[in-house]
């Protein structure tokens, strides 16, 4: 047996090139052909499991039902995510539940929000990578940013073809596609409505599925009212910890329908309840900023250090004017600002 074992071992060794050649060829081919490839090298190894092999090392695939390492997405959350309770929690739960859901009614659609710097584009990071492990970079994961796809008004219907045919495109190669909209509050209003049948509740649409896909919006649109909560939270005295999401999230979903601005200004989105979290960012503060500072040391390989923290951090401007409490630019400018320090 064993040495049969060994037998069986020794031809998938002096095959390995034969059958990584299949594969490199099988890239480039279609469909069909891939399929015959991935055949012929499953017969001729015979025994190894031909996604596991081929997926991640060769070429990246789309594992629509690859399970979320849910200890991996706290983990990050915690380590990664600065002064963001509420964000962690709606985070942590929206994606824990959608993942697990085999027959999910509809794509996951998650509308973030708060002031510049707070952390919403590192949490879209933070979901791609874990679903891919390329992150941003996967061919899965798609950003658009208004300012540089969208840029002209007197193109709106233009970028609304555009827009829906990019997204049945991605979506009907892979089920799994990640669509993250930034600078939302610079996007025309209308523009997003384009994209309201992916988010409804319909089984398919022309034969696609989007129901496993996820959406991603992010804006600065909200942050004032966002602010205004925790500084009235603040003045009574009370701790931050103990904000709660409904305390934010009705106030937020109305001032965002009716603000012109926001990019969602009488969107159909909200108005047939289409966006499934508004996950807000608060405003943080000096300690939070001075956390990543220290997180932005560690990411570079350097010694944690407490008083090179707190100085950097001061540098920072904080508002409002009488007591300084929330930083103007959360953590943003922190890693340039570390630069001229080391
Ligand atoms: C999930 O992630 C944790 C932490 O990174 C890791 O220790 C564990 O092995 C992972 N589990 C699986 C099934 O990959
Ligand atoms: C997928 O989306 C990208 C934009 O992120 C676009 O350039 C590309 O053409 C799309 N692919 C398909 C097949 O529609
Ligand atoms: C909407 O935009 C107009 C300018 O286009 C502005 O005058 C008005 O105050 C805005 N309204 C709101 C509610 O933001």
């Amino acid at each position: 047996m064993a040495a049969v074992r060994r037998f069986r071992s020794g031809i998938w060794l002096f095959l390995l090139p034969v059958v990584a050649q299949l594969l490199h060829v099988a890239v480039s081919l279609e469909p069909i052909s891939m399929g015959i490839a991935i055949a012929a090298a499953s017969a001729i190894t015979g025994y190894v499991s031909f996604p596991e092999f081929y997926c991640g090392r060769l070429v990246e695939c789309c594992q629509v039902d690859r399970p979320l390492n849910s200890t991996a997405l706290q983990i990050d959350l915690k380590e990664k995510l600065f002064g963001q309770h509420l964000a962690h929690e709606v985070i942590y739960r929206a994606l824990t539940g959608f993942m697990s859901n085999e027959n999910p009614k509809k794509p996951l659609a998650l509308s973030l929000h708060g002031w510049t710097g707070t952390g919403k584009n590192f949490v879209s990071k933070i979901i791609a990578e874990n679903l891919y492990p390329l992150g941003m970079k996967s061919k899965f994961v798609h950003l658009f940013v208004s300012t540089v796809h969208f840029p002209h008004n007197n193109l709106i219907p233009l970028y609304k073809d555009q827009l829906q045919s990019w997204i049945r495109g991605n979506t009907s190669r892979c089920a799994r596609s990640i669509f993250i909209f930034d600078e939302m509050d610079k996007m025309h209003p209308g523009l997003i409505d384009a994209i309201k049948p992916f988010l409804d509740y319909y089984e398919n649409i022309d034969g696609v599925s989007y129901r496993k896909a996820i959406f991603i919006f992010l804006s600065n649109a909200g942050g004032d009212l966002i602010n205004r909560l925790m500084l009235d939270f603040w003045n009574g005295g009370r701790r931050r910890e103990d904000l709660e999401l409904k305390d934010v999230e009705n106030v937020l979903s109305v001032g965002l329908f009716n603000n012109n601005n926001s990019g969602f200004w009488h969107s159909a989105l909200i108005e047939k309840n289409l966006i499934d979290y508004f996950v807000p960012f608060l405003p943080l503060e000096f300690s939070h900023v001075k956390k990543c500072v220290l997180a932005e040391l560690r990411h570079r390989g350097l010694e944690e250090d407490e008083e090179l923290a707190s100085r950097v951090a001061k540098e920072m401007t904080y508002s409002p004017k009488d007591n300084k409490l929330f930083s103007d630019k959360g953590c943003k400018t922190v890693s340039a600002k570390l630069s001229l320090h080391l």
